[in-house]
């Protein structure tokens, strides 16, 4: 039998080097026994849920550092911060605006407040990830509903920035629209909790207008995993429906452990975040230069995108693009040759998460294999590269949505052969993890498409979610 502590303890004595989430790196931020200091609501420690004393001055500091109204401590990641600002922000069975690569836990609160969503797509870039999501786009939807005499139907608007794959928004210009309209702005920052703390990377949401936003300690800082921040940036928002929504979605035992975590990293950047960041960015700055030289590999950085694509890219995504190998080569070749494990493989190109615990050994074990296996004969082999229907990336097409998520998951279901599901009507999520953004989502109809990029997806050799044993959850009519 082999026992999850055990294997996590071997692992952690190998070599293999993490370019991928938490942030912390595995490496000690600072010495504690966690057992130590795990508590519960004792005298004299506060309650998360109704903090008074020490964790409400622990949340100030917070809020001061990201310079928000309010900052509320998360123990359920940013999963718990979704749910909580999309629930007080829409009553139920009202309507909202989403990005359609948001990520899945917008869609469970779209489902649990039986939300009616529109969706927002991106449009794919040249490098094959989706772009951002514009001023315009979002302009365009909310006039293409106030013309229809529907009113201005939407309560929030919710976008991802910067997504999984680093692309960033023009926030304050999305939240100029939405305010215009009355409408609420809500940021997915889970990957940006290292915005706006240093000039090398964009401001954050929390400045640029939004009204709720969320960020993942745990993705990008030394912060535990499942440690993350909602902020209230905007009075548009009553606190106290916030705080009723955290009641109900976060565990009634937030650990001391995660806590004592969260406060140490905001100590730790509220202290020392010009020396940190200065001493990181000389090592990304390192790493962009020396790949510069790539044939086969190319390191993609902010020049690659048109201004239409991304307002702006998070250097701190090492988004690694093959051009002959296939995704799966490229990481496994990192993984068992080198020792390098990063964070996600997609198509055509590997993802790696850094952060400013990263060190200068790890850049370069990273930035040398990179120039080997370019040089390998299998990289230059003419294309060794399964040819797919995937168009370049473009994953996240509309589709006609048959009913709202929550009607769709209250059907009666049926497990169908992916080859006989075109038509059908979705009963469950399918999706990549990670990021964990559906492919199509319960209520949409099932086209030709979406199946061609599943089996694409599964002969890749991807994690698809929700279709792993060739069948897919449909809904009996
Ligand atoms: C864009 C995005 N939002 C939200 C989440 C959920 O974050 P958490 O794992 O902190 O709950 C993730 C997780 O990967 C994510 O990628």
């Amino acid at each position: 039998m082999e026992l999850l502590d055990e294997k996590l303890k071997t692992y952690a004595k190998s070599n293999i080097y993490p370019f991928h989430m938490p942030g912390h790196k595995r490496r000690r931020v600072d010495e504690v026994n966690p057992y130590s200091i795990d508590i519960t609501e004792i005298d004299g420690f506060d309650n998360l849920h109704h903090a008074t004393d020490i964790l409400k001055e622990a949340q100030m500091r917070a809020a001061n550092l990201y310079q928000a109204r309010q900052s509320y401590y998360l123990v359920n990641g940013s999963t718990c911060g979704l749910l909580a600002a999309i629930s007080a922000s829409c009553p139920k069975r009202s309507r909202i605006l989403v990005a359609r690569n948001c990520h899945k836990a917008v869609y469970h609160a779209i489902d649990l407040q039986e939300l009616q969503a529109d969706y927002l797509y991106p449009n794919f870039t040249s490098c094959g990830i989706c772009g951002q999501i514009t001023p315009r786009m979002v302009e365009e939807a909310i006039t293409k509903e106030v013309e229809q005499k529907n009113g201005c139907p939407y309560k929030a608007v919710v976008i991802t920035s910067p997504t999984y794959d680093g692309v960033v928004s023009d926030i304050a210009g999305i939240a100029a629209v939405a305010h215009r309209y009355g409408i609420l702005l809500i940021v997915d920052e889970a990957h940006g909790a290292h915005f706006g703390l240093s000039r090398y990377f964009p401001k954050s949401a929390v400045t640029e207008g939004a009204d709720l936003v969320i960020q993942s300690l745990h993705k990008t800082l030394p912060s535990y995993t499942q440690t993350a921040l909602l902020h209230v940036c905007s009075e548009r928002v009553p606190l106290c429906e916030i705080e009723r929504q955290l009641d109900i979605f976060e565990t009634s035992s937030p650990s001391y452990v995660l806590m004592a975590g969260m406060e140490r990293c905001i100590q730790l950047l509220s202290m020392e975040k010009e020396a940190l960041f200065e001493s990181y960015w000389k090592k990304l700055e390192g790493f962009y230069d020396r790949v510069k030289t790539l044939k086969m590999l190319q390191v993609i950085d902010g020049e690659c995108f048109l201004q239409e694509e991304a307002f702006a890219f998070d250097p701190s995504k090492l988004l690694i693009v093959t051009k002959s190998l296939s995704g799966k080569e490229l990481y496994d070749c990192l993984l068992h040759k080198y020792g390098l494990q990063m964070e996600m493989v997609s198509r055509d190109y590997v993802l790696g998460m850094t952060s400013i615990m990263d060190t200068e050994e790890g850049f370069e074990r990273l930035w040398k294999a990179l120039h080997e296996i370019d040089t390998m004969p299998e990289t230059n082999a003419s294309s060794g590269k399964e040819q797919t229907d995937i168009p370049y990336g473009n994953l996240y097409e509309p589709t006609e949505r048959v009913m709202t998520i929550a009607r769709a998951q209250e059907q009666k279901k049926e497990q169908t052969p992916l080859l006989q599901a075109s038509g059908c009507v979705s009963g469950d999520y399918v999706y990549l993890y990670p990021p964990g953004i559906p492919l199509v989502a319960p209520g949409e109809r099932i086209t030709d498409k979406i199946l061609s990029d599943i089996e694409s997806c599964r002969r890749l050799g991807l994690k698809v979610l929700g279709a792993a044993d060739g069948k897919m959850c449909t809904l009996v009519f």
